[in-house]
């Protein structure tokens, strides 16, 4: 059986044996969360703890995003955290994590968080990297997992745990998608199935660019531009935030000729739902 826990004390006063690993995640949780939760099953083993978050951080969301809507459904997110092989689900308060009120101090993402999402979400990554911090602090895991979907924010926390210090291994765990090519998200809830339509075309512009990697990167862009061009006039339109083909490590793009590994990575509005997607190219 699964435990709910809503404090650091409760945390602190688990026992503490074999390997601890960490999935964090904002609830709402799907099957792109459940694998997350299973691969960090097989890291920690039997006799080690998993230990998944449930905190949707308001830090993270800018004026006007989604924080007052984003789906909140505990119950069934302690079902499926159990199922995928979860001992502890900690879900704290906002005032457990935030005690202090707003926090003074925060982490900085520095230049790589500017870059696509954070161009567009400004603070957001700095956002993203406190309460990671936090809960890394608060959790204290052996090995905390996150998913290849958000990858800009799994660089970033590669670099904050190398930049920083902090005694943890980061394992990145590929992308889930729906049997046609969309990509699981919590925010899949809000798209119409019109709405759904439309989205189904990140996905298709990203796999359009995979086909053509031997072309290099020039062919790459233009084969998603494609795609995208033609989104642009559906019922309901796709409206393109961005797309870039950047270096995994830092998020700038890359160079024609470039060689070895690339994200090709995308945002995009459908309706008033807005959704990101990518996919990892290698350029021989
Ligand atoms: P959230 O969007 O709930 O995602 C939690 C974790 O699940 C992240 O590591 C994310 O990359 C991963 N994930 C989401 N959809 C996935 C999919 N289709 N396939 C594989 N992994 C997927 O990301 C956050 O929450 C927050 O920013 C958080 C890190 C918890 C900090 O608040």
């Amino acid at each position: 059986t699964t435990r709910l826990t809503r404090t650091a004390q409760e945390l602190r006063d688990l026992p503490r044996t074999g390997r601890r690993a960490v999935v964090m995640t904002m609830g709402a949780l799907h099957e792109g969360h459940a694998t997350l939760v299973r691969a960090a099953r097989e890291l920690a083993g039997p006799d080690g703890q998993v230990v998944v978050t449930v905190f949707v951080n308001p830090l993270q969301f800018g004026a006007g995003e989604d924080l007052d809507r984003y789906p909140r459904t505990l119950d069934a997110d302690l079902e499926i955290a159990g199922r995928a092989g979860a001992d502890t689900v900690f879900a704290p308060s906002v005032e457990e994590v935030y005690p202090g009120g707003e926090p003074q101090v925060r982490v900085s993402a520095g230049p790589m968080g500017e870059r696509l999402e954070g161009a567009f979400r400004p603070g957001h990554f700095d956002g993203v990297l406190t309460v990671v911090a936090k809960l890394l602090h608060l959790t204290a895991p052996d090995v905390a997992l996150f998913g290849e979907k958000d990858a800009q924010q799994l660089a970033l926390i590669r670099r904050m745990v190398q930049d920083l210090n902090f005694p943890v291994e980061i394992v990145g765990v590929p992308t889930v998608r729906e049997p046609d090519g969309l990509a699981l998200s919590s925010r899949n809830r809000y798209l119409s199935p019109a709405d759904r339509a439309s989205a189904l075309e990140l996905s298709r512009a990203l796999l359009a660019g995979h086909n053509v990697v031997e072309l290099g990167p020039a062919a790459v862009r233009h084969a998603a531009h494609v795609v995208l061009h033609e989104a642009a006039g559906a019922t309901p339109p796709v409206e393109l935030d961005y797309l870039a083909l950047v270096d995994p490590s830092d998020f700038t793009e890359v160079p024609e000729g470039h060689r070895g590994e690339a994200v090709l990575a995308v945002a995009a509005r459908v309706g008033t739902t807005r959704l990101i997607d990518n996919v990892r190219l290698e350029f021989g």
